[in-house]
């Protein structure tokens, strides 16, 4: 939720703002705007709707000089999305400027006490009263400013600042909201994540809660809230520099999914060893792992949904208890943990704000947390006991695709470990599974390469109004990460339900015409599912049925079915999420939308 950028050095920044800001709309595009000290003065320019408007304002920034500046790209939290509301702001000379990632949860105190003080605002936004709290504070001392500042801010906040008056500095400083800084030959450069400094530099500083940056175009210098400077240690991000671009892919999300059978054996292949599985990061002993009592899998949005799947994998496979919860609700409800619980937080940037509070709490109380997380170095990667990556590299698209399957690999592996060491499954039993788990990649590129056919069964429904999915025990799961990339980036109402639910409620919405996504993997619940398939066909549903190669059983009641390659049925997932991504996909653009970019939302919601 909102990203911001900053460079200091010896190029023009307006252009390096703008490139980091395109890296970083994923966090939010309803308005972006930036700020350049031009030699005399803080120049800002800044307007309501996506980033192309302010690259046009500015003539790609060439229309603002200058060596040293801040920039934004905002999702609105407090204001509507507007020209005055967008950021950078200003205090009442414009000589500080702040751009601000997160929420000021006391900022209607402090505006009353502001505006009782004689300042004036301009915006409906919380930030603003940072700019003027900082001018309040300002004798001259940026440092002792900003320390006065953070004593008085409640919430979150990544922040980037500039003093007119020190114009070969810049300010970058954090509290729960994610901030990195790095220095490039050309400079130093603040922003909210690894992708918009990539380009520059691979060796990044990640900045902890209450710690402040002082860049220069020389290089930084760290403090905490005592204005002490402290040493960091930077990190060396292994990203591929052009990872985070399109590589001739119409959007994002395209070639996302099509770098599905990569990431997966990136995620695989080194936990791999002489048929059997290594997760050296788990820490945990063999003694640790038959005490386990029960699992708490803790996350939000499509990585939740593979906490949805993985409960039918390790209850199926290493028989734990497993509870599923979103970080929202599991945060606020006062679980029962006890010494035996392992929580396992998923989240691919590792900066989700309910998920990393659930992390919070559950650590508070002593109990070990696992996080699966996919960027280095993000907090909850940080925060969590241990952290076992998902190497997806980084994703641009708002709706997760290779981001997710990496999550399912990962818990694929730790349930299959846990099953063995538990002694549920033999050697022999292990090791038939991880040739099925080898041969998804391959597998999914076969049915990538069936895009065609979707995307011709995927224009024929771009009208439609509702659109179910239906699944029992897995396929469930599956269908509810298929209803969700469905709606997030067509606007076409969908619902996922459980087919045996069906008939308790739903089906009431079905008319003739109506598409009903039915999924049918697991081969223990096939006749099952079919006759709930038969129920919504005979009430004049049109029914695309997912199905494992071989059982041409559906074709009788369907009228369009795909079929995905047989594997092990904890890892069918995998395979039938793929063209059900891809139909999301083609709906989308066959209706025009912005498919990367949905409206409303944002990749990294860093807000609770
Ligand atoms: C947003 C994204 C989803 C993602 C969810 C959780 O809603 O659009 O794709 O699944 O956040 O994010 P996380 O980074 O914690 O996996």
């Amino acid at each position: 939720m909102c990203g911001i950028v900053g460079y200091i050095g010896e190029e023009q920044a307006a252009p390096i703002l703008l490139d980091g800001l395109s890296k970083l709309e994923y966090r939010g595009y309803d308005s972006a705007g930036v700020a350049v000290y031009n030699g005399e003065e803080i120049q800002m320019v800044k307007s309501m709707g996506r980033l192309k408007v302010l690259n046009e304002l500015t003539h790609d920034g060439a229309m603002l000089p200058g060596t040293v500046g801040i920039g934004h790209t905002r999702w609105a939290t407090h204001g509507v999305p507007s020209d005055a509301n967008a950021h950078p702001h200003l205090n009442k000379t414009g000589s500080i400027v702040v751009v601000h990632n997160g929420i000021i949860e006391n900022y209607v105190k402090l505006k009353q006490q502001l505006t009782r003080r004689g300042y004036e605002f301009r915006s409906e936004t919380d930030t603003e009263v940072v700019a003027h709290l900082l001018d309040y504070y300002y004798r001259g001392n940026p440092l002792e400013a900003i320390t006065r500042l953070m004593h008085r801010l409640e919430g979150s906040y990544a922040f980037g600042i500039m003093f007119q008056d020190h114009p070969d500095e810049i300010y970058a400083v954090r509290k729960d909201s994610p901030l990195i800084v790095g220095h490039a030959d050309t400079g130093s450069l603040i922003a909210s994540d690894v992708p918009a400094v990539l380009k520059y530099t691979r060796s990044v500083y990640f900045i902890e809660n209450g710690e402040i940056v002082r860049l220069t175009r020389e290089g930084m210098q760290f403090y905490n809230i005592d204005e002490e400077e402290i040493s960091k240690e930077p990190v060396t991000i292994a990203w591929d520099v052009n990872a985070a671009e399109k590589g001739g892919y119409e959007h994002f999300m395209l070639k996302e999914m099509y770098e599905q059978p990569k990431v997966v054996r990136d995620t695989f292949s080194p936990r791999l060893k002489n048929g059997d599985i290594v997760i050296e990061e788990l820490g945990m002993t063999d003694q640790e792992i038959r005490d386990i009592g029960k699992l708490y899998i803790v996350a939000c949005g499509s990585a939740y949904h593979t906490g949805m799947t993985c409960k039918y994998v390790f209850e199926g496979l290493a028989r734990i208890p497993v509870e599923v919860d979103l970080a929202s609700e599991f945060r606020y409800r006062n679980p029962i943990l006890d010494e035996k619980t392992l929580v396992i937080i998923v989240s691919q940037s590792g900066e989700t704000a309910d998920s990393l509070a659930a992390l919070r709490e559950v650590k508070k109380r002593g109990i070990r947390v696992l996080g699966i997380v996919n960027v280095v170095g993000s907090s909850i990667a940080r925060e969590a006991d241990n952290v076992m990556y998902t190497w997806a590299g980084p994703e641009i698209a708002v709706a997760t695709t290779k981001a997710y399957s990496t999550q399912l690999i990962a818990q694929y592996l730790l349930a299959m470990k846990f099953a063995k060491v538990r002694g549920e499954i033999s050697q022999e039993t292990l090791e038939v599974m991880l040739e099925d788990l080898e041969r998804l990649p391959e597998q999914m590129e076969m049915l990538l390469s069936n895009k065609e056919r979707i995307q011709r069964f995927a224009n024929r429904y771009l009208a439609a109004k509702d659109v179910f999915f239906i699944g029992r025990g897995i396929d469930y799961a599956i269908s509810m990460e298929s209803s969700l990339k469905l709606k997030e980036i067509s606007y076409i109402h969908s619902e996922a339900y459980a087919a045996g639910e069906l008939k308790h409620g739903t089906i009431s919405l079905i008319e003739d015409g109506t598409l009903v996504a039915a999924v049918l993997t697991q081969e223990d619940l096939f006749k099952k599912t079919m006759s709930n398939m038969v129920e919504v066909k005979t009430r004049g549903a049109c029914v695309l049925a997912v199905t494992v190669v071989g059982n041409t059983e559906v074709e009788k009641n369907a009228d369009y079915v795909i079929y995905i390659p047989k594997t092990n049925q904890y890892f069918t997932n995998s395979l039938a999420i793929i063209p059900l991504q891809l139909f999301a996909y083609y709906v989308s653009i066959g209706k025009g939308c912005d498919v990367d970019k949905p409206r409303n939302l944002a990749k990294s919601v860093t807000v609770e």
